[in-house]
């Protein structure tokens, strides 16, 4: 099968294009390498083709969706705190990158498409874990713009042929995370500190908890969503169903380590949420879906991936 990954040369996009390579499909990555490297690629660089272009770009989207039977679609502004200062933008990405991908997914003729939102939409949970039929709650533009890309991608299910499905990621982690910027994954920037001997920042108290997924399960089940009988633009939880505190990984890593990391405390962020943990059971039932990688073991993946990275990845 021939598959566009929009983002493939970032965090989530990088390890899609492993996963569709090693399975025989052909990949397009489309990727402005705004926030993807190219190093991220450089091991499968001769194996894909690449169109270096902007997802607001509908010409370009459109011709990196010709011939394709399916779009992962996972270029985004992915931090919820920087879309904040860049609200436009956030959603000309987030939201207008969608359109075009759907859009042009349909002018291709392309059967399915699956988008990446986030768990983000449902805002401070009064219960957990959560199910997909929570009313949505954005608290950020961040996940405003996720969820205008999921009513989109449930629209577009009318058009003949197209049918699509929003896949909510709760915090994926997992090797190839940028941890450079200040509004990098949590767990990037602990591991970096870490691993520099220097002391986490932490914004709040640090007991609010996430569901923290690890990548090759995000992977498994984009690849699940892929081949799935119609799924009608629904959205599905992407998660383990547990959550882990930030007090908590710190302390696992400082295991890890082999030395007690300290925590400096700062304000909490604007639009944070408190905790999140999935309810997995429509993954499980629609996908077939079952996250396998137990969060002690991804840290320990994900500390050596970055043990072993060039000191220039350490900056911040
Ligand atoms: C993350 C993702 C977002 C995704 C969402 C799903 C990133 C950058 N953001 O947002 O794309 O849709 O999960 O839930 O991957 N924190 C610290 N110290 C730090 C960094 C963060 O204390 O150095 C705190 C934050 O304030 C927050 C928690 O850690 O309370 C998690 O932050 P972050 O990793 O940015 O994730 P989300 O905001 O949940």
């Amino acid at each position: 099968m021939n598959v566009l990954v929009t983002g493939g040369a970032g965090f989530i996009g990088s390890h899609l294009v492993d996963a569709l390579l090693a399975r025989g499909d052909a990949v397009r990555v489309l990727d402005n390498f705004s926030t993807g490297t190219r190093t991220n690629l450089a091991h499968c660089a001769a194996q894909i083709e690449l169109v270096e272009g902007d997802v607001r770009d509908l010409a370009t989207v459109e011709r990196a969706a010709q011939g394709c039977h399916a779009v992962l679609h996972e270029a985004a502004i992915v931090s919820v705190a920087e879309s904040f200062m860049r609200p436009e933008e956030t959603r000309d990405v987030n939201a207008g990158g969608a359109a075009n991908v759907l859009h042009a997914a349909r002018e291709a003729g392309a059967r399915r498409v699956v988008i990446a939102s986030s768990c983000a939409v449902y805002g401070d949970a009064r219960a957990l874990p959560l199910g997909e039929s929570a009313p949505p709650a954005p608290l950020s533009p961040y996940a405003e713009t996720k969820l205008a890309a999921e009513d989109q991608c449930r629209a577009a299910c009318a058009a003949k042929g197209l049918d699509t499905v929003a896949l909510r990621y709760f915090n994926v982690f997992g090797p190839r995370q940028d941890p450079s910027s200040e509004y990098s994954g949590v767990i990037a920037r602990f591991m970096q500190a870490a691993i520099a001997g220097r002391g986490c920042t932490v914004y709040g108290d640090g007991r609010q908890s996430r569901d923290f997924v690890f990548v090759s399960d995000v992977v498994r089940a984009n690849l699940l969503a892929l081949d799935a009988a119609a799924l009608g633009g629904v959205a599905i939880n992407v998660g383990t169903g547990t959550r882990t505190s930030l007090l908590h990984i710190i302390h696992r890593l400082g295991n890890l380590v082999g030395k007690e990391i300290a925590a400096a405390f700062a304000a909490a962020r604007v639009g944070d949420i408190r905790h999140s943990q999935a309810d997995i059971a429509r993954a499980r039932k629609l996908l077939g879906y079952e996250p396998a990688v137990a969060f002690g073991d991804g840290l320990a993946v994900t500390l050596e991936w970055y043990r072993q990275q060039p000191k220039a990845r350490g900056r911040g």
